[in-house]
């Protein structure tokens, strides 16, 4: 029984870290896939085959591949984008007529990007330059568009926006029940068996009655005061000898 009661508690104690860690974030599955707790996602995987680039900006030019590191020969320099394995974003200044890498694939995450809207969106870290791709649905899009979203501060912070049909955000999961449902599901049932099968051993195993068929009656009846005592303690600044248990 005491056993039954640790695992009881780290079972208890599992489901609250479990719970506390459902965030609203898409969590990436593969380079071009994400799914959120409640199962909705992004497949963005139908963009693996072309290059998307976008129309300049004060003379910056993005190309971009979400799924995949390519190869990107913009112009024939001694940059990250012209060697293998590629990158998945390449920047390219026609003034300095130089390309920069702006991060691979393993360095995109999907985000949930906080402002006066919240919208998901790519984005790609790669050292200090951080860019944001936000992510827009458009059913009437035949194809896909990247747009530079305003005269950027080019290099640390960009941000873009990626128009498409294929990033609409989707059903990704069929199963409607989460991590922490599953788990609270599965709390009422070790609950269950719990009380059931305790008062059934107590019952048949010790001849209890009544209440003292609870398992591990002792211990839950001296719950409260143990509480008490507590409380108490805490109280009373933490003195071990100024309450007088009776
Ligand atoms: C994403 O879409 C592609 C193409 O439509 C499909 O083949 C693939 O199975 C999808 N992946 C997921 C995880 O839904
Ligand atoms: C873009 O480059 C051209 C020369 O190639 C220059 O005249 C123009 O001022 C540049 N525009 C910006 C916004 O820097
Ligand atoms: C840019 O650089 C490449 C390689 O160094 C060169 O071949 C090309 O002519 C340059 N283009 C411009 C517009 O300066
Ligand atoms: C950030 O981007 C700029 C291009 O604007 C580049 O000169 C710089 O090297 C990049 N920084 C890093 C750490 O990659």
């Amino acid at each position: 029984m005491i056993l039954g009661n640790v695992a009881f508690s780290v079972f208890a104690l599992f489901l609250a870290i479990s719970i506390d860690h459902t965030s609203s974030q898409c969590v990436k599955q593969s380079s071009c896939t994400c799914v959120f707790p409640n199962g909705e996602g992004y497949n963005i995987s139908s963009l693996s085959t072309d290059t998307l680039k976008s129309i300049p900006v004060s003379n910056y030019t993005f190309a971009f591949q979400p799924c995949r590191n390519i190869v990107m020969n913009i112009v024939s320099t001694n940059s990250e984008c012209n060697k293998s394995p590629g990158v998945s974003l390449c920047a390219y200044s026609k003034i300095q007529n130089q390309t920069y890498n702006f991060g691979t694939v393993e360095e995109t995450t999907f985000e949930e990007v906080q402002g006066i809207e919240t919208y998901t969106a790519l984005v790609l870290k790669h050292e200090s330059n951080i860019t944001y791709i936000r992510l827009i649905c458009c059913e009437t899009c035949e194809n896909p568009r990247l747009v530079m979203n305003h005269d950027p501060k080019f290099g640390q912070k960009n941000h873009l926006t990626l128009m498409s049909v294929h990033t609409c955000k989707i059903k990704m999961v069929s199963t409607g029940l989460s991590t922490g449902s599953f788990l609270v599901i599965l709390l009422f049932i070790f609950s269950g068996i719990y009380l059931i099968g305790g008062a059934l051993t107590m019952k048949f195993l010790r001849g209890a009655t009544g209440l003292e068929m609870l398992p591990n009656y002792a211990f839950w009846s001296d719950f409260p005061s143990l509480v008490r005592d507590g409380i108490a303690f805490t109280f009373s600044g933490c003195k071990a000898d100024s309450y007088d248990r009776i």
